[in-house]
């Protein structure tokens, strides 16, 4: 396994793809209502990437057929977006996003309710949000990965969630998977060595119920066997000799960030 080390102008190049996914992800959550189709929000969200000259980086990938993955409720990534799939109040939507500028890519996810949603949507998708930040608290040079990994499971789970496991984050770079992997579950392993310049796509997906999932016959369509609610938040970091710095936030979500 090799991990890039990104240099000053790839950073630069990072750091430009993140800040631009993150508008797309603010521009198009503006967009999400009722009645609307999963398949109208990826049609929007491909036009909104190409009004910022990026390409989306999730079409055709693997055969990937949309720009967007774009899933609801007990979908825990990978929905397809569909003409037929209408957002009903209530729903929680994950929007999962990458784009690529000047040839780097970077990714991200957020989870949005629908209208007014119930209690304990709201509170899994705060939680799920959380527990990523609980994680990068260890994303520091130096540290070993497994520290990410443990401490957003050992959040995750103090609630009784289950941390999906079949899935994993990743490095970023030229390329939308680069080593290492990122699992969101306890490791016994430590993983690879943390350090300055190595970009991260850091993503829990965290269902209400336990963690085991499953493919539906599309082939794409991850949803959790128990059929239970399923949240999802990722965000593209840079590790630095300091503090990481998170690329794809929203200017409004880097001041909800700071400590005050
Ligand atoms: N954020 C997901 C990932 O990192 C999105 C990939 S969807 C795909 O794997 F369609 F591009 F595969
Ligand atoms: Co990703």
């Amino acid at each position: 396994m090799s991990v890039s080390i990104k240099s000053a102008r790839e950073i630069e190049l990072m750091r430009a793809a993140g800040k631009i996914l993150a508008k797309v992800h603010e521009n198009l959550q503006k967009e999400l209502r009722e009645g609307m189709s999963t398949y109208e929000v990826d049609r929007l969200g491909e036009e909104i990437i190409q009004s910022y000259g990026c390409i989306p980086s999730f079409k055709n990938y693997n055969g990937y057929p949309a720009s967007i993955c774009v899933s609801v409720n007990n979908e825990v990534v990978h929905g397809i977006p569909s003409k037929q799939h209408l957002l009903r109040e209530g729903d929680i939507v994950s929007l999962d996003i990458g784009v690529i500028y000047k040839g780097y890519h970077s990714d991200a996810a957020r989870t949005h309710g629908i209208g007014e949603i119930s209690k304990e949507a709201a509170l899994l998708i705060e939680r799920t949000r959380q527990s990523f930040f609980e994680g990068i608290q260890y994303a520091r040079e130096g540290n070993h990965l497994h520290k990410i990994s443990n401490a957003i499971a050992a959040y995750a789970e103090s609630f009784g969630y289950g941390v999906v496991r079949d899935l994993v984050g990743h490095g970023i770079g030229t390329r939308l998977h680069e080593d290492p992997q990122i699992p969101n579950f306890t490791q016994k392993s430590r993983g690879v060595r943390l350090r300055a310049g190595m970009t991260l796509a850091i993503e829990p997906m965290i269902n209400a119920g336990r963690f085991d999932v499953e493919w539906e016959n599309d082939n794409w369509t991850v949803v959790t066997q128990d059929g239970s609610l399923s949240a999802h938040y990722e965000n593209t970091i840079l590790i630095t000799s300091g503090e990481p710095e998170i690329l794809t936030l929203t200017e409004a979500e880097s001041n909800l960030a700071k400590p005050s």
